[in-house]
Protein backbone atom coordinates (compact mmCIF):
# COMPACT_ATOMS: atom_id res chain seq x y z
CA UNK A 1 0.00 0.00 0.00
CA UNK A 2 1.29 3.66 -0.68
CA UNK A 3 1.04 5.89 2.12
CA UNK A 4 0.51 9.44 1.73
CA UNK A 5 0.96 11.27 5.00
CA UNK A 6 -0.32 15.15 4.15
CA UNK A 7 2.34 17.72 5.12
CA UNK A 8 0.72 20.80 5.30
CA UNK A 9 0.32 23.65 7.96
CA UNK A 10 -3.06 24.35 7.05
CA UNK A 11 -3.85 20.56 7.04
CA UNK A 12 -2.60 20.39 10.73
CA UNK A 13 -4.09 23.59 11.79
CA UNK A 14 -7.65 22.43 10.86
CA UNK A 15 -6.70 18.74 12.39
CA UNK A 16 -6.17 20.59 15.59
CA UNK A 17 -8.84 22.30 16.15
CA UNK A 18 -11.09 19.20 15.16
CA UNK A 19 -9.09 17.38 17.69
CA UNK A 20 -9.83 19.42 20.45
CA UNK A 21 -12.90 18.20 22.71
CA UNK A 22 -14.07 21.71 22.49
CA UNK A 23 -15.45 21.77 19.53
CA UNK A 24 -19.20 21.84 18.77
CA UNK A 25 -20.33 19.45 16.42
CA UNK A 26 -21.48 22.07 13.89
CA UNK A 27 -18.09 23.22 13.97
CA UNK A 28 -16.38 19.27 13.84
CA UNK A 29 -18.66 18.37 10.69
CA UNK A 30 -17.21 21.69 8.71
CA UNK A 31 -13.90 21.00 9.70
CA UNK A 32 -13.95 17.51 8.51
CA UNK A 33 -15.36 18.58 5.28
CA UNK A 34 -12.82 21.19 4.80
CA UNK A 35 -10.03 18.59 5.36
CA UNK A 36 -11.18 16.12 3.06
CA UNK A 37 -11.73 18.75 0.08
CA UNK A 38 -8.03 19.34 1.11
CA UNK A 39 -7.11 15.42 1.23
CA UNK A 40 -9.22 15.02 -1.70
CA UNK A 41 -6.79 17.01 -4.10
CA UNK A 42 -4.20 14.72 -3.31
CA UNK A 43 -5.95 11.53 -3.13
CA UNK A 44 -6.81 12.10 -7.10
CA UNK A 45 -3.65 13.16 -8.13
CA UNK A 46 -3.84 10.52 -10.28
CA UNK A 47 -7.70 10.38 -11.22
CA UNK A 48 -8.23 9.31 -15.09
CA UNK A 49 -8.74 10.93 -17.79
CA UNK A 50 -9.20 11.76 -21.45
CA UNK A 51 -8.55 13.96 -24.29
CA UNK A 52 -11.02 16.10 -24.63
CA UNK A 53 -10.91 18.99 -28.02
CA UNK A 54 -12.64 22.08 -26.99
CA UNK A 55 -12.26 25.61 -28.69
CA UNK A 56 -11.45 28.61 -26.89
CA UNK A 57 -12.29 32.01 -27.79
CA UNK A 58 -9.18 32.27 -29.71
CA UNK A 59 -8.05 28.69 -30.80
CA UNK A 60 -9.13 25.01 -30.68
CA UNK A 61 -7.36 22.96 -27.91
CA UNK A 62 -7.65 19.49 -26.74
CA UNK A 63 -7.50 19.46 -22.79
CA UNK A 64 -8.65 16.54 -20.77
CA UNK A 65 -11.76 15.47 -19.18
CA UNK A 66 -12.36 12.82 -16.28
CA UNK A 67 -12.73 8.91 -17.81
CA UNK A 68 -15.51 7.01 -17.97
CA UNK A 69 -16.66 5.24 -16.42
CA UNK A 70 -16.72 7.72 -13.50
CA UNK A 71 -14.53 7.58 -10.08
CA UNK A 72 -16.74 5.81 -7.62
CA UNK A 73 -16.75 7.41 -4.24
CA UNK A 74 -17.85 4.87 -1.08
CA UNK A 75 -18.14 6.19 2.49
CA UNK A 76 -17.83 3.89 5.17
CA UNK A 77 -21.34 4.79 7.24
CA UNK A 78 -21.17 6.40 9.25
CA UNK A 79 -18.64 8.46 10.27
CA UNK A 80 -17.51 8.31 6.68
CA UNK A 81 -20.68 10.01 5.73
CA UNK A 82 -19.04 13.11 7.24
CA UNK A 83 -16.73 13.49 4.84
CA UNK A 84 -18.78 13.10 1.66
CA UNK A 85 -19.71 16.67 1.24
CA UNK A 86 -16.15 17.76 1.14
CA UNK A 87 -15.14 15.18 -1.17
CA UNK A 88 -18.23 15.40 -3.83
CA UNK A 89 -17.25 19.49 -3.76
CA UNK A 90 -14.17 18.60 -5.95
CA UNK A 91 -15.27 15.88 -7.69
CA UNK A 92 -18.88 16.70 -8.49
CA UNK A 93 -19.56 13.70 -11.64
CA UNK A 94 -18.34 11.16 -8.79
CA UNK A 95 -20.33 8.20 -8.33
CA UNK A 96 -21.68 7.43 -4.94
CA UNK A 97 -21.72 3.96 -3.33
CA UNK A 98 -21.97 3.17 0.55
CA UNK A 99 -20.75 -0.05 2.41
CA UNK A 100 -22.31 0.27 6.18
CA UNK A 101 -19.05 -1.68 8.79
CA UNK A 102 -19.50 -1.16 12.93
CA UNK A 103 -16.73 -2.56 14.94
CA UNK A 104 -17.35 -5.39 17.78
CA UNK A 105 -16.11 -3.26 20.02
CA UNK A 106 -14.88 -6.75 21.89
CA UNK A 107 -12.87 -8.30 18.89
CA UNK A 108 -12.47 -4.94 17.64
CA UNK A 109 -13.73 -6.87 13.83
CA UNK A 110 -15.89 -5.18 11.73
CA UNK A 111 -18.65 -6.51 10.69
CA UNK A 112 -20.71 -5.56 7.24
CA UNK A 113 -24.46 -4.82 7.83
CA UNK A 114 -25.24 -2.68 4.73
CA UNK A 115 -24.13 -2.13 1.10
CA UNK A 116 -25.59 0.25 -2.04
CA UNK A 117 -22.66 -0.70 -4.35
CA UNK A 118 -23.08 -1.48 -8.35
CA UNK A 119 -22.59 -4.96 -8.64
CA UNK A 120 -19.85 -5.18 -11.41
CA UNK A 121 -17.12 -2.21 -10.18
CA UNK A 122 -14.73 -3.60 -13.45
CA UNK A 123 -12.83 -0.91 -14.31
CA UNK A 124 -13.43 1.31 -12.02
CA UNK A 125 -11.51 3.79 -9.37
CA UNK A 126 -12.50 4.04 -6.05
CA UNK A 127 -12.10 6.12 -3.06
CA UNK A 128 -13.13 5.04 0.63
CA UNK A 129 -13.66 7.74 2.62
CA UNK A 130 -13.65 6.87 6.59
CA UNK A 131 -12.20 9.15 9.33
CA UNK A 132 -10.20 7.18 11.08
CA UNK A 133 -7.91 4.05 10.64
CA UNK A 134 -7.79 2.64 14.03
CA UNK A 135 -6.99 -1.12 13.94
CA UNK A 136 -7.50 -1.36 10.07
CA UNK A 137 -9.99 -3.85 10.04
CA UNK A 138 -12.75 -1.87 8.64
CA UNK A 139 -10.13 -0.52 5.76
CA UNK A 140 -9.36 -4.15 5.01
CA UNK A 141 -12.84 -5.34 4.78
CA UNK A 142 -13.75 -2.40 2.82
CA UNK A 143 -10.89 -2.85 -0.09
CA UNK A 144 -11.45 -6.65 -0.67
CA UNK A 145 -15.13 -5.75 -0.79
CA UNK A 146 -14.44 -3.21 -3.73
CA UNK A 147 -11.36 -5.35 -5.15
CA UNK A 148 -13.49 -8.65 -5.78
CA UNK A 149 -16.25 -7.11 -7.01
CA UNK A 150 -13.81 -5.43 -9.67
CA UNK A 151 -12.74 -2.57 -8.71
CA UNK A 152 -8.96 -1.75 -9.99
CA UNK A 153 -7.37 1.00 -8.03
CA UNK A 154 -8.71 1.67 -4.44
CA UNK A 155 -8.06 4.92 -2.39
CA UNK A 156 -8.50 5.11 0.94
CA UNK A 157 -8.78 8.77 2.13
CA UNK A 158 -9.06 9.33 6.18
CA UNK A 159 -7.91 11.94 8.70
CA UNK A 160 -6.23 10.09 10.93
CA UNK A 161 -4.32 7.08 11.19
CA UNK A 162 -2.51 4.74 13.79
CA UNK A 163 0.93 3.58 12.77
CA UNK A 164 -0.35 -0.63 14.52
CA UNK A 165 -3.68 0.40 11.33
CA UNK A 166 -1.10 1.32 8.76
CA UNK A 167 1.09 -1.80 9.50
CA UNK A 168 -2.09 -3.71 9.45
CA UNK A 169 -3.59 -2.89 6.32
CA UNK A 170 -0.51 -2.99 4.34
CA UNK A 171 0.14 -6.87 5.66
CA UNK A 172 -2.90 -8.06 5.18
CA UNK A 173 -3.35 -7.00 1.49
CA UNK A 174 -0.18 -8.25 0.83
CA UNK A 175 -1.85 -10.76 -1.48
CA UNK A 176 -4.02 -8.17 -3.36
CA UNK A 177 -3.57 -7.50 -7.10
CA UNK A 178 -4.69 -4.34 -7.28
CA UNK A 179 -2.71 -0.98 -6.08
CA UNK A 180 -4.16 0.63 -2.79
CA UNK A 181 -3.46 3.87 -2.10
CA UNK A 182 -3.86 5.61 1.48
CA UNK A 183 -3.96 9.42 2.02
CA UNK A 184 -4.04 10.78 4.99
CA UNK A 185 -3.84 13.89 7.37
CA UNK A 186 -2.07 12.79 9.99
CA UNK A 187 -0.34 9.88 11.65
CA UNK A 188 -0.25 9.15 15.31
CA UNK A 189 1.10 7.76 18.13
CA UNK A 190 -0.57 4.52 18.93
CA UNK A 191 -3.70 2.81 19.56
CA UNK A 192 -5.10 2.28 23.12
CA UNK A 193 -6.30 -0.82 24.83
CA UNK A 194 -9.73 0.10 23.51
CA UNK A 195 -8.72 0.72 20.23
CA UNK A 196 -8.50 4.54 20.05
CA UNK A 197 -6.15 6.75 18.39
CA UNK A 198 -3.75 8.31 20.25
CA UNK A 199 -4.40 11.30 21.02
CA UNK A 200 -6.93 11.19 18.18
CA UNK A 201 -9.76 13.63 18.24
CA UNK A 202 -12.01 10.36 20.00
CA UNK A 203 -14.90 9.02 18.56
CA UNK A 204 -15.30 10.48 15.16
CA UNK A 205 -18.98 9.16 14.55
CA UNK A 206 -20.06 10.85 18.22
CA UNK A 207 -18.54 13.86 17.44
CA UNK A 208 -20.24 14.55 14.06
CA UNK A 209 -23.34 12.95 15.02
CA UNK A 210 -24.14 12.85 18.35
CA UNK A 211 -24.08 9.14 20.72
CA UNK A 212 -26.78 7.37 19.44
N1 LIG B 1 -12.81 5.10 15.55
C1 LIG B 1 -12.97 6.35 16.05
O1 LIG B 1 -13.97 6.99 15.80
N2 LIG B 1 -11.98 6.86 16.82
C2 LIG B 1 -10.85 6.18 17.10
O2 LIG B 1 -9.98 6.71 17.80
C3 LIG B 1 -10.71 4.88 16.57
C4 LIG B 1 -11.70 4.37 15.80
Amino acid sequence: MRVHIADHQLISHKLTYLRDKRTDSPTFRRLAEELVTLLAYEATRDVRVEPFAIETPVAPTTGIKLANPKPLVVPILRAGLGMLEGMMRLLPSAEVGFLGMMRNEETLEAITYANRLPEDLSGRQCYILDPMLATGGTLVDAIRYLADRGADDITAITLLAAPEGIVHVTDALKDLKVPVQLVTGAVDERLNDRGYIVPGLGDAGDRLYGVV
